[in-house]
């Protein structure tokens, strides 16, 4: 391991937020890669990645309002919807001076990823979707059904969380469904791998005073993101980004319809599955490593 690739864990002002992200890599490296974290994680996320990519690229994964060690000050009467969590992201983006990055998008942030990918498609070299999801035939119905009762419940957010579908979704906070996010769908020889550290640190950030407001402001916003699937997949169809989905092919949230889907909009898209679930990066980092090396080089190498 050479210098460049020891982690580094540094703040930085993002219009009053302050957003924690955890880098390694040169900036002269061959590319840069902005790496988003899903729910309820964090950067933690990609603490074995990030290393194994750091030698070839720089590579940067911020925490989001709402999760990790991102401090949101009380005063800022923060929104939190995907629009603002993609605003506060270009922001950390310009921050930073990133010009041009590849982005790795999972979960929860895929939507952030896609709007910094409409709303600015040259900053984008490429898309690495881990469980990114674009189609709603990618939404398994066993999970998502009782958000979409949550959507149909009311036309605005109410922060009281007092109606029935809003009660509904609050074991999505528990550590009980926080841990089953993490092995359901693991081949059993592989569930030695996951690190309790990963699962235990995002259950205790979830206990911290208002999450549930945090949380369930963005459960009800995350319609949003399905109601913009037709913005992307004309994005897909005219900008042609050059896409790698490689998803946990047992995904109890995300289904492997979901990576196919981007075949229907995408001239250029590598799809495969790797047999783990959700949180794939805690049983297959080296094979993440791996694919992602050699899918950049090859978009390095056409230009
Ligand atoms: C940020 O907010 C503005 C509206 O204030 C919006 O037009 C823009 O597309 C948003 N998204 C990003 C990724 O900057
Ligand atoms: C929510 O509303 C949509 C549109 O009316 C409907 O198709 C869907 O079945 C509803 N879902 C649930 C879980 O209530
Ligand atoms: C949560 O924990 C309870 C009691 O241990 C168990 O019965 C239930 O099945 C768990 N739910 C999930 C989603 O893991
Ligand atoms: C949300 O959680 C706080 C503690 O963080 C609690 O005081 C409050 O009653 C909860 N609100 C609702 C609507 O459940």
């Amino acid at each position: 391991m050479n210098g460049t690739s020891v982690v580094q864990y540094n703040t930085v002002d993002v219009g009053g937020v302050d957003v924690f992200y955890r880098s390694a890599g040169a900036s002269t490296a061959l590319m840069t890669i902005l790496l988003l974290h899903g729910f309820p994680a964090s950067s933690f996320q990609f603490r074995n990645l990030i290393p194994l990519l750091a030698p070839k690229y720089r590579a940067i994964a911020p925490d989001l309002p709402g999760f990790g060690f991102t401090n949101v000050p009380q005063a800022l009467n923060y929104n939190y919807n995907f629009d603002n969590l993609a605003n506060t992201t270009q922001a950390f983006v310009n921050a930073l001076g990133l010009k041009q990055f590849a982005v790795y998008i999972f979960d929860y942030e895929a939507p952030v990823g896609f709007r910094l990918a409409t709303s600015k498609p040259d900053q984008i070299s490429a898309i690495i979707s881990q469980s990114g999801n674009a189609y709603v035939e990618g939404l398994v119905l066993s999970f998502w059904d009782l958000f979409e009762a949550y959507w149909n419940s009311s036309s605005v957010f109410d922060p009281t969380l007092s109606s029935p579908q809003a009660q509904n979704m609050l074991p999505f906070l528990s550590e009980n469904v926080t841990q089953f996010q993490y092995t359901a769908g693991v081949p059993k020889a592989k569930l030695p791998r996951i690190d309790p550290a990963a699962y235990t640190l995002d259950s205790s950030l979830l206990q911290r005073v208002d999450q549930n407001i945090t949380q369930l402001s963005l459960f009800f916003d995350y319609q949003t993101n399905v109601a913009l699937y037709p913005v992307w997949h004309q994005y897909f169809r005219t900008k042609n980004p050059r896409v790698l989905a490689l998803w946990g092919k047992n995904d109890p949230v995300f289904g492997p319809a979901g990576a196919e889907g981007f075949k229907k909009d995408l001239k250029n898209v590598e799809v495969g599955f790797v047999d783990t679930g959700h949180f794939a990066l805690e049983t297959d980092v080296e094979v993440y490593a791996a694919r992602i090396d050699t899918f950049l080089q090859s978009v390095v190498k056409s230009g």
